[in-house]
């Protein structure tokens, strides 16, 4: 079979079979909207349950769930009001609207690293066709922020939200929580799979732009200024392909990549090897992944650092994962905005001794004003902050209150002992797209093969994120083998975290060439010998060889 039309076989199977459907397609659909269907459900289960035993590993995370609708003095907080936009440009001959970095995507190296007036600049100038009607007439290039509008509340109570477009705020607003619960000891983290959602300009490409998706992210708190002893050595034996500063690409391991400064933190160094332990465990192949670290125009509001696994795929090199090292911006915006604290203390080895700017009185003045309470009216000043403004009123610890004045107080330096100090945390987060996760997890494993001169389709998923774990035929449904393969079937669906299959349609050359199309591991079939000594056959889905084994092993 040639390659040609691939994409469209492989996207026309995926409808066919349950994995990914148009949603509300009876109503005519709508763009960017999809349902995982029978098949595809499973796997998206089976994809996130992975992801968060992969990430639990660690020993210092735990999961949250936060709410998806969230308030706008959330979002405004965290920059995503202001600045969580993309360009758009629409066609002045159809009206479609499109993202204009996409637009240029072949004249430009990265054109998602250009400012709008760049952007505008190469639009007009290479004027790049219409995807919706092939024209050439675009309109000026303008801002458009993502997030979906909505109210939370009825009637005049109601308060403005958005529905969230990442998870990560609600682990921002539970900091608190969580420095508790582990005892307040960093570093920690907090992780959630759940839905986010963008009002994406031209969603496009089947689950690679959607408008509502999976996501899967966590947040890891660390001190930045704690010792780092992130072990790299279990990837001394598997470079990474490492693609930073626009540059060509290097094959390297990341201890190497840390040294020579490529990957300037060490926990985002770590956190690029698990996330490429993930992905090749549920099936993507190590040659076709990279990282890419974003160029400085690039990055995110509130990244310091990024780095993006991409896959290779029937789209070309797509990201799927961006690991970025977030700094303080997240707790730090959130503190500014709330007047609440959200730090973490860490102890000095031996207290210190500080001198701090602050106040005392001036005794030609004050001696005079305060008589008696003078001593009392010195104590109250010298504990003032120095941002403290005159005339202000003080109380004194007899309980008096008198105000001092400006020219009461004169300019002062004090020494004091500190154990310890306050401070915010820094954030390194993995975040996951698991839609585009699992269309290249499909796109890999899926094999377009002859058997018999007749296209035959294989999908060689790995069995730890299969949608189906056994497939369970009747050689005929008479003479008590359809029973017997029903009960084996009931079995194995009661046995925990298996999923199988009946099917008892059509010859079994059909259901064998069913079940690889979806890539089942195993297939079982009942036929007159299990009835007279209780063996079935089992036929592994790779290498097509069958043997006989008894039903009782089986469960
Ligand atoms: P892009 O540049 O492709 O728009 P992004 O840089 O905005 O992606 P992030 O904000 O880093 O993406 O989101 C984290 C992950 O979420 C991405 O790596 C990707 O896998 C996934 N993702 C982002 N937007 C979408 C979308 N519209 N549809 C499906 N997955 C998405
Ligand atoms: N939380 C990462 C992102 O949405 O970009």
């Amino acid at each position: 079979m040639t390659e040609d039309g691939r994409l469209e076989r492989l996207s026309g199977m995926l409808k066919r079979r349950g994995f990914l459907l148009p949603a509300f397609e009876i109503h005519g659909g709508a763009k960017g909207l999809y349902d995982f269907g029978p098949v595809g459900g499973r796997m998206r289960s089976r994809v996130n349950q992975r992801w968060l035993d992969h990430w639990l590993q660690l020993g210092n995370v735990v999961e949250l769930s936060c709410p998806t609708v969230t308030p706008y003095a959330v979002l405004e907080a965290s920059g995503h009001v202001g600045e969580f936009s993309d360009f758009m440009t629409e066609c002045g001959s159809c009206g479609e609207a499109s993202r204009a970095d996409t637009l240029l995507e072949p004249h430009h190296p990265n054109p998602d690293a250009l400012k709008r007036d760049e952007l505008q600049a190469l639009l007009f100038q290479v004027q790049p066709p219409c995807p919706g009607c092939g024209n050439q007439a675009w309109s000026e290039v303008k801002a458009q922020n993502l997030m979906f509008n909505t109210t939370i509340g009825a009637g005049d109570s109601g308060r403005p939200g958005f529905l969230r477009p990442e998870t990560a705020q609600g682990m921002f607003t539970s900091f608190n929580a969580l420095h508790r619960h582990f005892r307040e000891r960093l570093p920690f983290g907090a992780m959630q799979v759940g839905k986010g959602y963008r009002n994406e300009i031209a969603p496009r490409q089947g689950m690679i732009r959607l408008r509502e998706f999976n996501m899967a992210e966590l947040e890891y708190f660390i001190d930045p200024e704690a010792e780092l002893n992130d072990d790299l050595s279990p990837w001394d034996d598997a470079p990474l392909h490492l693609i930073s500063d626009g540059g060509n690409g290097v094959e390297i391991t990341l201890s190497e990549a840390c040294k020579q400064q490529l990957i300037r933190h060490p926990t985002v160094a770590r956190f690029m090897g698990i996330t490429r332990d993930f992905l090749v465990d549920i099936g993507i192949d190590p040659s076709r992944l990279r990282f890419r670290q974003h160029e400085q125009d690039e990055m995110a509001h509130y990244a310091v650092d990024c780095w993006d696994a991409e896959i290779e795929g029937s789209y070309g090199w797509i990201e799927c994962v961006g690991i970025a090292h977030r700094g303080c911006y997240d707790l730090e915006s959130h503190e500014k905005a709330t007047g609440k604290t959200l730090r973490a203390r860490r102890e000095f080895d031996e207290p210190r001794t500080i001198t701090i700017d602050a106040w005392t009185i001036d005794g030609a003045t004050a001696g005079p004003a305060f008589k008696a309470l003078a001593g009392a009216v010195k104590t109250a000043v010298e504990a003032l902050p120095k941002s403290t403004s005159f005339p202000c009123e003080i109380s004194l610890e007899n309980g008096a209150k008198v105000v001092v004045g400006e020219e009461h107080v004169k300019p002062n330096q004090k020494t004091i002992k500190e154990t310890g100090e306050w401070y915010i945390p820094h954030v390194i987060e993995p975040a996951f797209g698991i839609d585009r996760i699992i269309w290249h997890v499909i796109d890999h494993a899926y094999s377009e093969l002859e058997k018999n001169g007749e296209p035959y389709t294989l999908m060689r998923l790995s069995p730890t994120i299969a949608p189906v774990d056994y497939a369970v035929f009747p050689l005929f449904e008479k003479d008590g083998m359809g029973e017997l393969a029903w009960n084996l079937h009931q079995t194995l669906c009661k046995t925990s975290g298996l999923v199988s299959m009946y099917d008892a349609s059509g010859s079994i050359g059909r259901r064998y060439a069913r079940a690889d199309e979806i890539g089942v591991p195993i297939c079982i079939t009942v036929d007159h010998q299990s009835l007279e000594d209780g063996t079935v056959t089992v036929r592994d889905r790779d290498t097509g060889e069958q043997h006989r084994i008894t039903i009782d092993s089986l469960s």
